[in-house]
């Protein structure tokens, strides 16, 4: 077992890049690499990056300064990055980071395997950042056991938000086909998962039409729930509406990222939407499904941000009173339109803004969570609590986390609890007496 080709993999950014990571040890576990916790452990260590902010690039490249400290101490440790700033740097990585041994794009997974052996034959640093098409090429992931699995539909966007970097980090849109879905759907069954969670950037313009997906994978037997993100406004129909309402697998929580509730930012962002489009769409939703949960994601301190566009977009929030948000600072990235424009804020008004819509959003989570106490929810269980191991957690179908006291068997079951209180992040709760 001294020989055992030891992998450890370091993730950064969104639920793609995570479910990257989990194809990415799939492809190599094929080829006999075992994966490893530990790092100190590992003779090859991959780091999936992301490029979304300036923050996630700062914390890969500090993270790369480390790990060729123990590469000094152990020559023979091999170091691969993948992912977003792989796909948008390609070999400029190699150059700004000695060490690095070789560099592969968001479409080049498979080929992992082949620039592994180039290495050892060449000696170089080989670098595949390839935009060819990838939804005929169908590779293994590798998910930790447990209730929920990620399964991608689609890759790519061609939406050009202007802010936005992923359409240069992942390329144009492209849909896999259905029944490469359903298969590996119908193997998560078999694994024991009971919640999928379908992944693109843009579900809505899935190629075969997306409510006709979730109709074609609704009778999976064994799979309770059945998520999507993301969704953008201008694409979502009154057939997904229908679609949620109508499908009991389809979870009722729609994540619908606005971004500003100012129209002239809408606009400057391409985001092809004016607010009161997308609350029409919100109200829709509501009056078929009053119960749905709603998130979103919010930029502040986009280029030419006013003072007054920053307060619309905080009454947008108390408009719509979101279940929750992601709200983020504008950050400048590579390429992108939003680059050039004028009237870019200093990072202090870009934090201050951050701060205020964070506190009004704190106040209206809390007094939504607060609404639920003393009603019943059904929760699937995903396990232990992190915060106290003698509890259980699972998420509502409106995907509010409830910890609750109960046995372990009930992992995996979709069970009532009461809700008894309330706090920020999450809900507590005991098991129902009918139960
Ligand atoms: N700056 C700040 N936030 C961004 N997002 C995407 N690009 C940027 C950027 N340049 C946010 C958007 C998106 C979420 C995934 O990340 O809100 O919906
Ligand atoms: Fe995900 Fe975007 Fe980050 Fe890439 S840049 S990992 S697509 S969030």
């Amino acid at each position: 077992m001294e020989n055992m080709r030891k992998v450890h993999i370091k993730t950064w950014g969104c639920q793609m890049n995570e479910h990257d990571s989990e194809r990415i040890a799939g492809v190599l576990l094929e080829n006999g690499y075992q994966l490893t916790e530990d790092i100190k452990d590992a003779n090859l260590v991959i780091l999936n990056t992301c490029s979304v902010r300036d923050k996630a690039e700062h914390k890969f490249f500090s993270e790369v300064g480390r790990i060729m400290d123990l590469k000094k101490k152990n020559p023979d440790l091999l170091i691969g990055v993948g992912g977003c700033i792989a796909q948008q740097k390609g070999k400029e990585i190699t150059k700004r980071t000695k060490g690095v041994d070789l560099v592969f794009g968001t479409r080049s997974i498979h080929e992992i395997p082949g620039l592994l052996d180039a290495l050892s034959e060449k000696s170089k640093h080989p670098v595949n950042v390839a935009e060819h098409k990838i939804n005929t090429v169908s590779y293994p992931a590798l998910r930790k056991k447990g209730v929920k699995a990620w399964v991608s539909i689609m890759y790519g966007c061609n939406n050009f938000c202007t802010y936005c970097v992923v359409p240069y980090t992942r390329g144009r849109e492209e849909s896999r086909p259905k029944e490469e879905i359903l298969k590996e759907v119908q193997g998560l069954v078999n694994q024991g998962f009971k919640e999928i969670t379908l992944l693109g950037q843009n579900v809505n313009s899935y190629e075969m039409d997306f409510p006709a997906l979730l109709s074609y994978l609704h009778p999976v037997e064994g799979i309770e729930r059945i998520r999507f993100m993301t969704s953008h406004p201008k694409d979502l129909s009154d057939r997904l509406i229908d679609a949620i309402a109508e499908l009991p697998k389809v979870c009722n929580h729609l994540h619908l990222p606005l971004q500003s509730g100012s129209d002239k930012i809408l606009n400057l962002m391409n985001r092809g939407y004016t607010y009161s489009e997308y609350k029409r769409k919100i109200d829709k939703i509501r009056d078929k499904m009053p119960e749905i949960g709603i998130t979103t994601d919010i930029i502040v301190g986009f280029p030419g941000e006013t003072e007054d566009d920053l307060n619309i977009t905080m009454d947008a929030l108390r408009d719509v009173e979101y279940d929750n948000i992601y709200a983020f600072k504008y950050s400048k990235r590579q390429d992108t339109a939003a680059e050039k424009f004028d009237g870019h804020l200093p990072k202090d008004i870009k934090e201050e803004r951050l701060a205020q819509v964070m506190l009004l959003q704190t106040e209206i989570t809390t007094k939504k969570n607060k609404g639920h106490i003393g009603l019943t929810v059904g929760v699937l269980v995903e396990g232990v609590s992190e915060a106290d191991k003698c509890r259980l957690t699972g998420r509502t179908e409106a995907n509010r986390i409830v910890n609750f006291t109960g046995h372990s068997e009930l992992i995996g079951r979709i069970v009532n609890v009461k809700i008894i209180n309330a706090n920020l992040s999450n809900l507590e709760g005991v098991i129902s007496k009918d139960e």
